[in-house]
């Protein structure tokens, strides 16, 4: 197994950082290919918390090369506050595309504005910009990483593109403004140089080389933008496909496609959310803080519900998954029962699928199977056969109704409170698996 897909199969924060980081210990490539600052990956390693954005986080480890590749849309001033963060110097480690997107502050403004706009419709974005930046892209208006050198020809194209756009921006850059943006722009330009590469090429050459490549999926598929809960999704393409297209990789040259689920669902933002959990069902589960589930990118508190079937079983088949990996199976250790949507009625129908529009999504009535809860705690557990039988039912039905086998369980954000469950870190090639 040498070139693996990782992707989230819900809305997103399943935990892919922490299994990403799992499987980066024996990767030569982490490849980054789609979205921007607006995914957050947390890791823990021995206590330490590290938070990426726009970085793989495999840069934790100090041999792995980490690509940044075209089909991502880059703030270049989020991402030197990212590298400028990490501990270590990344020039030779890190190498971003000449064909990723630039956000611009105009992009940020927008997306605010849009936001405002559509009031109590709002999609709740993270603010960074992101949809802009790509709607420029389809446009075909906008610039790129590449743009940037030489500087004297970016001074031009962004001029340019400041005309264009500020025919229709609410608040136009002015004028006056335009050589301070401009000399900030070649601040960061120069300080990102060393980093600018033909990212896609090394990639190229990487897989001829036959080496070990994991992609890593930002965001969730149920954020994707053509086959996510539309319009509350984000604007890149979050499949496995998409991650392919976004890295200039044919779909061939995958090997495994690893979904990451976690055992109930969280979302962020506004958006349909079938099996959303009521107060008094909330109240049983651990708080936001101690479950860790407060947004890496904007510090939002994720809205909480069951685990759903019918999703996850969409999910599955747009990704064509291999395998899931579950994650967070720890939080449920408390509870008397666990619930598992495994249906949905609609107009007097029972779905096995979601319904293609949000706002039937949001009229659906959860179907629901009820386990009992292990209530033991699980977070010291290093292999499958030591779970609690309950959990493990709880498991086999998961995986029996997405079609999927479970290859990797999660028990807790450290690094070590993870396993697998077959042949996966085997065939990955990682030691005593
Ligand atoms: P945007 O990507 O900032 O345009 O936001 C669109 C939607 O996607 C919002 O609901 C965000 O909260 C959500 N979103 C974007 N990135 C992530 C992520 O990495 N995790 C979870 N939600 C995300």
């Amino acid at each position: 197994m040498k070139r693996v897909i990782i992707v989230g199969t819900q809305w997103g924060d399943e935990g892919k950082g922490k299994i990403i980081d799992l499987l980066s210990s024996v990767a030569d490539l982490i490849v980054r290919s789609q979205g921007g600052n607006n995914a957050g990956h947390t890791v823990v390693v021995e206590g330490s918390i590290h938070k990426f954005h726009l970085i793989p986080s495999g840069i934790l480890y100090p041999k792995t090369l980490c690509l940044i590749t075209g089909g991502t849309v880059i703030d270049p001033f989020a991402l030197i506050e990212e590298i400028e963060n990490c501990t270590t110097s990344l020039i030779s480690r890190l190498k971003i595309s000449k064909y990723a997107h630039l956000i611009f502050p105009f992009h940020k403004e927008e997306d605010l504005q849009f936001e405002a706009i559509k009031g109590d419709k709002k999609v709740g974005t993270t603010g960074k910009g992101i949809g802009p930046c790509y709607a420029d892209r389809a446009l075909r208006l906008s610039l790129r990483m590449g743009d940037l050198y030489p500087f004297d020809r970016f001074r031009e194209k962004f001029k340019n593109l400041v005309k264009l756009k500020n025919g229709w921006l609410k608040k136009p850059v002015q004028q006056s403004d335009l050589d301070s943006l401009l000399a900030k722009y070649e601040q960061v330009a120069k300080k990102l140089e060393p980093f600018v590469a033909d990212a896609e090429e090394l990639l190229h050459e990487a897989i001829e080389r036959g080496e070990k490549i994991l992609f890593e999926g930002a965001h969730g598929s149920l954020l994707d933008l053509t086959y996510g809960t539309y319009p509350f999704v984000t604007s890149s393409s979050t499949l496995a496909a998409g991650v392919c297209a976004a890295a200039a990789v044919g779909p061939t040259l995958i090997d495994a496609v690893l979904g990451v689920t976690k055992a109930y669902t969280t979302r962020v933002g506004s958006g349909p959310f079938p099996t959303e959990l009521d107060f008094e069902e909330r109240a049983l589960f651990p708080g936001a803080k101690e479950a860790l589930e407060i947004g890496t990118t904007t510090g939002r508190e994720r809205r909480f519900g069951w685990l759903d079937l019918p999703l996850l079983r969409f999910t599955a088949r747009a990704n064509g998954l291999t395998h899931l990996a579950i994650t967070k199976l720890d939080i449920l250790d408390n509870l008397k029962e666990i619930k598992v949507c495994t249906g949905y009625e609609l107009d007097g129908a029972v779905l096995k699928t979601p319904p293609a529009s949000a706002e039937d999504l949001e009229r659906v009535k959860p179907v629901y199977k009820t386990f009992e809860g292990w209530n033991e705690p699980t977070c010291k557990i290093t292999s499958f056969e030591k779970l609690p039988a309950r959990a493990k039912e709880y498991l086999a039905f998961i995986a029996q109704e997405c079609g999927v086998p479970i290859e990797i369980i999660s028990v807790g954000p450290g690094r070590e409170q993870s396993f697998f469950v077959s042949e996966f870190g085997r065939l990955w090639g990682l030691q005593g698996c």
